[in-house]
Order: C-alpha cells, then structure tokens, then sequence
C-alpha cells in the first residue's frame, strides 16, 4: 500500500529518490519523506501531502545531500496522515531510520513493552516500533538486529533501513508486502516496483520473504534469517520506460484503456498453438482437472467481477459447480472445499492482503490453487500451486482496465482447457470459441474507435447524482464492473443490480431523471430486459442501453444505445465493459477529479 526506494551510489540520492517516488505514488499518496546519510548523519525531510510538498521542502533534494538514502510514499494504515506519522520513522536516539510498506500487527504489545522500559515514541504508526525495536536489539551488528526484530513483529513488511553506524549500506528485508532490488553500474537500488528504478538500470533481484539484503553502492548482499548467503538470478526487465509512464495520454487510464486489445492479444497468443489452448506454465494434470468437484473462485473489487463472469462461463461450458466470494468474506465464512476442489485466485497486483489471506486460507484447507496474477513474482503468484499471469504490462491507474480485460482473456481460455479436457464441448464447439477468441482485440479496437459516441453521451450525464446498473446473467456481472468504475473515479453514487431484482425494492429510489444504464447485450434475454426498460422508464428513468448490433429494437424502448460488436454470448463481457470504463473515464474527466489517483484509493491494498 505503500512506496519505497533506497539508493547507495555515486551521486546524489535526494533527486533520485524523488523520482523513485514519483513513479510509486500510485502506490499512496498521503504523504512522502526521505532519509539521507550527509557524512556526519541520519538528515530526515517528510511532510504530509503529495510528494511536491517534500519536492518543495528539500528544494528538489538540494538541501538533503548525501550520496545513501530511504524514501517513501504513504497510504496511511496506522495513524491518520500528518508530518509525524510520515516515514521514514527513526529511533529515539535517531541512528535508525526506517521506510516500511504493509502493516505490523502485533505493533502496539511491542510499543507497550518497550515504552514500559523507557522508549519515548513520537508517532501513532507501527513502523516507528520497527526503528525503536533495532535500536533496542542492535549491539553493533544490523542485520543481527534486523533479525532480532524480525522474530519479534508479526505481520506484513518490506522494510529499508539504515544506520549511521553502517552509512554506506542499506538493509532491507521483505514479508508479504513486495520489495525488489535494482542493479546499476557503481549504484544498486531497493524499490517496491519496477517503475521507480527504470530509468537507471534494467536487472533487478525479485526478493523472496525472510531475504535480508546488504545493498551497498558496489555490491548487493542477499542473506536468509541464518545469515546464509542466497543464490539470487538476475531478471532483465525489457519494459520501455514508456510502459510506465503515459505515453503521450493525459491519463494512465486513457492509456490503458486505449493498450487494451494489445494487452488481451499479447496475453491470449502465446497460449494457443495449433487451435488449442496450451498452458505450458501450470503443473495442473488432466487427471486432477477430471477429480475436482467443485471450483471456487476469490477476488476483491474488480477482480471479484471478473470472478462472477467466470461463475456463468465455467459452469456452463464444463458443468463443473463454481462458487464466487469476496475474499475478505471467504476467509471467515469456513468455506467447504478440500483436495477436490479447484481455487481460483484472481489479482493484479498479487499483494492485495484480503486475497494472499484467502489463497492461504484454501490452501491451509487443502485445495488446488491457481491465481491469475498481473505482477509476475508478487506474493499471490508465488504461492499459489500454480499461476497464469496476465500479460497487460504495468498498470498504473488505481481503477483497473486493460488488466480486467486479460483477466477475463484468461478465464476464457482455462475455460476452453478445462472444457476440453472434460469433453464438455464438441470440437466444432471448441474451434468456434478459439476463432471468437482470436476475434477479440480487433472487435475492442472497433469500440475504441467509436469512443467520441461515449464521449458524448457523458457529456450528457456526468452531473447526475444517481446511476443505477441492470443486467441480467452475464451483463449483471457487468453491470457490478460499471458501476465500481464510475464510483471509484468520478466520486458519483451508483449500484448494480441484476434486472429482474429491481422491482424488489430498489425501484422506489427510480424518479424523473434518474439515469439506468441497461446491459441487454444476452440475446436470449434481451426481451425480458427490455421489460425492465420499460419499468424503469414509466418510473421517469432516463435509459442508456448498451447491446449489440443486432438488437436494433432497442431503440424503441432506451433514450441512448451505445452498440458493440456481436460475438459468442461468453465472450461479450470483453467488448461490453469497454464503453462503461469509457462512461466512468469521461464522466470523471468533465468532473474534473484525479482519474489515475482517486480520493481514499490506492493501487494495490496489502492492508486488511
Ligand atoms: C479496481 O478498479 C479497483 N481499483 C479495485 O477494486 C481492485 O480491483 C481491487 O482492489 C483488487 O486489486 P487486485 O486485483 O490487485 O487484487
């Protein structure tokens, strides 16, 4: 949920650390600070606020030289934003200063413990008992207090350290929350992703949890909590620095939306060869995939929607029973499955706290896991028995676009695997859905291409105060997508119901002018849709329907109708949730708010 970036080099490491930041704020953004060792000291700059307010302060780094440093940018967990509660947190006689991403979960038993021997402590956070801890255990040797803490604090961390005792090393340590290390010429790097160390060096060690490294400017230390050295393998990074950054958009967003078609092509390609589907990374045996009863799939936010169109394409292409939840629900709820169960862990950023929890959950219960991860090392991925990443490159925008639509790319293709495997699906069938499949990206460029229409009709409706969502089957899978993108950036209240639900309650809030969006792209339910229309309507609702161009009739009934291509009843949630992402981008644009970093969010949320 938080940034961190470390730097031992030649140069000056405020203005790199800045820009390390920088391309981290998607991860939090309450506040920001560095700590840079100046030849006598430990100097401290931090302050609530964006990271232009740190810019300001140390006048763009300038006043904080050294060539060794920390920094950090926070999504506040424990104590509310503000000058103190910022990182680093430094320790009482202030040789320790400490970054920290994730959350200490036994922090206020240890701050108890050492205030009631004289510790004076300063902040709210946990992290601050982190720094007061290494000062209590140190005896001349860090990384013996690092593990003397380690063995102490329970929870989630990536953690950067440095000691005025040691002024030309970091250490740095990692638990569940991600932490990698850049390899640079006469400069080495630590960093909780990629994007903050691009723009020096390409190799990086991906950390695995309980790895203690010793980085200083000419040589990189990877120990285990023995003090044994670890073997690590160097990974190329081959993204463009563009990839991370904008790309000539206004918005990340726009630039995801828009990388779309090349992200679902670049995931879906290289796993069919010869018009089947391969999925050489996975160790799954067709004999396990015939012995599973039962598929359970658990998700937060967006990649839970994705879930609940896997529930409608898994069981009714391999009429294998699939239970979608929530993992923040799922986790406490004693789901029943076992050895015969498959469970699907869907995430893009493979860190988000609720699904790691709910992946150790299924495993502590004795299920298969497969996750479905966008950030390849991440914690999820790791852990699972198996996982299939989702080729759609850095995602920065906090609301999800281009990684949404591999997901449902991949959940597309193991539905066909699977299919195949079990001889649900005839090969006529199957061909037919691997042509489809092929067909996406292009049919997605084909709505991209149209977008000035959603443009249009957003600019219609971007100051309402309501928006209901209705579907039904898969466009109510649809309608929960729409519906959290547009709350999660333009800030406007809206739900998502399943149709045939509304008449149950929810109508009453229906009065002159309330805009529905209606999903009737399921031609075998278009008609009981359009009766839903028609509820609405004699209510006063104003209706946007989205469908596809065969179901021109709909003009009779909605005032608005964006059309999308035809394609197989299965696959349409990719080309429907373009023009609702769309919708929400524009919508949120004319708002004028913070599209790629709305209020309250963070990219990646590894706190519970
Ligand atoms: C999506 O637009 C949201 N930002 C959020 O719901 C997100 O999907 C959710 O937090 C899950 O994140 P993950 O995919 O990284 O696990």
């Amino acid at each position: 949920m938080c940034g961190i970036v470390g730097y031992a080099g030649e140069v000056q490491a405020a203005p790199v650390l800045l820009s390390g930041l920088e391309k981290l704020e998607y991860r939090g953004y309450d506040s920001a600070g560095m700590a840079i060792y100046d030849g006598e000291a430990i100097r401290v700059a931090k302050a609530k606020g964006r990271l232009q307010v740190l810019r300001e302060l140390t006048s763009d780094g300038a006043l904080i030289p050294g060539v060794i440093g920390i920094g950090h940018t926070r999504w506040a967990t424990h104590g509310a934003p503000s000058d103190i509660n910022s990182h680093p947190q430094v320790s009482d006689s202030g040789k320790f200063a400490v970054v920290h991403n994730g959350i200490i979960e036994n922090y206020l038993q240890l701050k108890e413990k050492l205030m009631k021997k004289g510790v004076a402590f300063v902040s709210e956070t946990d992290t601050e008992v982190v720094a007061q801890l290494l000062e209590y255990y140190y005896k001349g040797d860090i990384v013996d207090a690092v593990i003397q803490v380690l063995r102490r604090v329970e929870g989630s961390y990536a953690l950067g350290v440095l000691c005025e005792d040691a002024p030309d090393q970091i250490v740095a340590v990692r638990k569940d929350s991600p932490l990698i290390v850049g390899l640079g010429n006469g400069e080495n790097f630590i960093a909780s992703d990629v994007p903050a160390i691009l723009s020096r060096t390409r190799d990086i060690y991906r950390l695995n949890d309980n790895e203690i490294v010793i980085l200083k400017k000419n040589s990189v230390q990877v120990l285990n909590m023995d003090k044994e050295p670890v073997e690590k393998e160097v990974s190329h990074i081959d993204w463009d620095v563009s990839a991370a950054e904008k790309g000539g958009y206004e918005h990340f967003m726009a630039k995801e939306i828009m990388e779309q078609p090349k992200a679902v092509r670049d995931t879906v390609s290289p796993r069919l060869r010869g018009g089947r589907v391969v999925f050489d990374e996975i160790s799954l045996t067709p004999e396990q995939i015939r012995a599973f009863r039962k598929i359970y799939i658990v998700a937060c936010g967006s990649a839970y929607h994705v879930g609940v169109v896997a529930k409608y394409v898994l069981e009714q292409t391999t009429r294998i029973p699939v239970e979608v939840d929530v993992a923040s629900e799922f986790r406490y709820r004693q789901p029943i499955l076992g050895a015969d169960t498959l469970v699907l862990v869907i995430s893009q950023s493979g860190e988000t706290a609720d699904t790691l929890a709910a992946l150790r959950e299924a495993k502590r219960l004795g299920a298969y896991t497969l996750s479905i991860v966008n950030v390849v090392g991440s914690t999820i991925a790791n852990e699972s028995d198996d996982v299939i990443y989702t080729w759609a490159g850095p995602e920065i925008a906090v609301a999800t676009t281009k990684a949404y639509s591999t997901q449902l790319a991949v959940v597309y293709l193991l539905t066909l695997y699977l299919a195949d495997l079990l001889g649900t699906l005839t090969p006529q069938q199957y061909a037919g859905y691997i042509e489809e499949l092929t067909a996406l990206p292009e049919k997605m460029e084909a709505i991209l291409n149209n977008r000035a229409i959603i443009q249009y009709l957003a600019s219609k409706f971007f100051n309402v105060r309501d928006v209901f969502f209705i579907g039904r089957n898969l466009d109510y899978a649809m309608s929960l997508e729409g519906s959290l993108k547009l709350k999660e950036i333009s800030y406007i209240h809206s739900d998502a119901y399943a149709a045939g639900e509304l008449k149950h309650g929810t109508i009453s809030l229906v009065e002159d002018g309330t805009l529905v969006v209606a999903l009737a792209t399921q031609k075998r339910l278009f008609d009981k849709m359009m009766s839903n229309v028609r509820e609405v309507k004699t209510r006063g609702a104003v209706v946007l329907g989205v469908t596809t161009s065969s179901q021109r009739q709909i003009e009779k009934e909605a005032d608005y109708v964006f059309y999308i291509p035809d394609c197989c009843p299965m696959m349409l949630p990719s080309l429907s949730v373009i023009p609702l992402q769309l919708f929400a981008y524009y919508v949120s644009s004319m708002k004028g708010c913070d599209i790629d970093k709305p209020r309250n969010l963070a990219k990646s949320v590894t706190v519970e």
